[in-house]
């Protein structure tokens, strides 16, 4: 695949706006810019900005050769609101189709892509939002009574651990403790795949060995488990008084028009979708709210009054400042299909734009006083549009906004009711790259004591 910026004076034979020059970029080899980028992001992306101004280009090995990245609200306005021909976000990717499955909602684009969210998005209104809260809340009670009291833990691995409990009942709706036992570590497993793996997949001779023998066998184990409960499901009796994820797309199935629901073989892809989307990331959110919240003594003592008073307009707010102040995803990407014209560049077809969360949210231009955390900003007023995007934007902002909030929200009231909590040492901890999120380096690590 070419990136198409080499190609810019064949692809522009129509009257074109915009400078036909590539955005500024570093000159550095293509391989260390890679590398750059995998592991740095949050710290390249700054100095770049500072070097070559508002929009600039990376250099890459692969799979996309050549990153635009936008830093300006306007810029992420015209990738997020632009036409969703122009600018596909299932072909960057593409590198996971291997893992989520061919009809993944992450995968495809278009009229394939709006049928998939059309048949998820009844599984993620407000209503159905409400369904679930009580199940979550049971969950996070179960979870935050089994945490150590006097001796420092990571809170970000105990919150993996919840995350993926609520995957396991709330979204694919097991709660059988037999099938429970089966499925939780093949989750794990499959939820813990890092690039290496990932990247090896499509090549059969690899399936033999080491990493990605283990992935498929886990792989095949959890689908066959997971197409017994869709066929369980679909058979049930009490289908429609159900109130998990699966369930909810079932039902919303049945009373669809001509076309139908998803097939078997679409629903395993996308609760594989919905477990790798929303696990992790919703772990980390709430691993960097409990970090941020420790340090600030005034505002954790008045999150502890809004948890014991059931103000969860506070809460939120916290959530949402953490998501703001430390995006557990710094960045997103469109690949174009045709030539676009995005801040004063014109950019050719193959190009990728890459709409910098992590820039735009902490741009002294659109949020008072950036680097600190104050989730009164929240309750104050809100940010202005493009500017707070934790959850991406358009037409494929992430489905589970609203759920990740909810799941915030309940695990920052249960833990803030029972518990006093401080960080292990005042300093706090750095960014650290794993995979496409950015984690706290030492865990998010936490003393609690019990309130009195
Ligand atoms: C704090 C937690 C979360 C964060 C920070 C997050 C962030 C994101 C981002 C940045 C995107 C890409 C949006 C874009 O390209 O414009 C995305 C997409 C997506 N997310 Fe989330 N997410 C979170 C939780 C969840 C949860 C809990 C679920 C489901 C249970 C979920 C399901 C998805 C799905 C299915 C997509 C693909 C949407 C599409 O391509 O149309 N996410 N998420």
């Amino acid at each position: 695949m070419t990136s198409g910026i080499d190609d810019l004076p064949t692809a522009l034979s129509a009257p074109v706006t915009g400078s036909t020059r590539r955005p500024p970029g570093p000159r550095l080899p293509a391989v260390v810019q890679t590398l750059l980028f995998a592991q740095y992001r949050h710290r390249l992306f700054p100095y770049l900005k500072r070097r070559h101004g508002d929009v600039f280009t990376l250099r890459l090995t692969a799979p996309t050769r050549h990153l635009v990245i936008l830093t300006r609200q306007e810029d992420i306005r015209t990738v997020f609101g632009g036409p969703v021909e122009v600018l596909h976000a299932g072909e960057g990717n593409a590198i996971m189709g291997p893992a989520l499955g061919e009809h993944s909602v992450l995968l495809t684009d278009e009229a394939e892509h709006r049928r998939s969210r059309r048949l998820l998005m009844p599984a993620f209104t407000g209503a159905a939002l409400a369904g679930y809260r009580e199940m979550v809340g049971e969950l996070t009670r179960a979870e935050v009574e089994s945490w150590p009291e006097g001796t420092v833990f990571g809170s970000h691995e105990r919150m993996q651990a919840l995350t993926l409990e609520v995957i396991l009942q709330v979204v694919f709706g097991v709660t059988d403790e037999a099938r429970l036992r089966r499925m939780r570590p093949l989750v794990r497993g499959i939820a813990d795949i890092g690039p290496v793996t990932l990247l090896g997949l499509p090549y059969p001779l690899l399936a033999r060995f080491g990493p990605w023998r283990r992935h498929i066998g886990l792989q095949r184990r959890l689908d066959e488990l997971l197409y017994a409960e869709i066929g369980r499901r679909r058979r049930a009796a009490d289908l429609h008084s159900r109130t998990d994820v699966l369930s909810r797309l079932l039902q919303a199935a049945q009373t669809e028009e001509a076309g139908g629901g998803f097939s078997d073989a679409e629903l395993r892809d996308q609760l594989i979708t919905l477990l790798l989307a929303g696990h992790e990331t919703t772990a980390t959110g709430l691993a960097w709210a409990l970090h941020e919240l420790v340090r600030r003594p005034e505002q954790l003592r008045r999150a502890q009054r809004a948890a014991d008073e059931g103000d969860d307009a506070y809460l939120t707010a916290v959530a949402k400042e953490a998501l703001r102040l430390k995006p557990v995803v710094y960045e997103v990407a469109r690949q174009l299909t045709q030539p676009l014209t995005v801040g004063g560049y014109r950019l050719p077809a193959g190009a990728t734009v890459m709409p910098a969360i992590g820039m735009v949210q902490s741009d002294p231009a659109y949020h008072d006083q950036p680097d600190r955390f104050r989730p009164e900003r929240f309750l104050d007023g809100q940010p202005p549009a493009n500017t707070w995007i934790p959850f991406g934007g358009g037409a494929r902002r992430c489905i589970g906004a609203g759920f990740a909030l909810l799941e915030a929200t309940v695990a920052l009231r249960e833990v803030l009711r029972r518990y006093e909590i401080r960080p292990d040492r005042p300093a706090p901890e750095r960014q650290k790259a794993h995979h496409v999120t950015l984690i706290p380096s030492r865990g998010a690590r936490l003393v609690v004591s019990r309130r009195r």
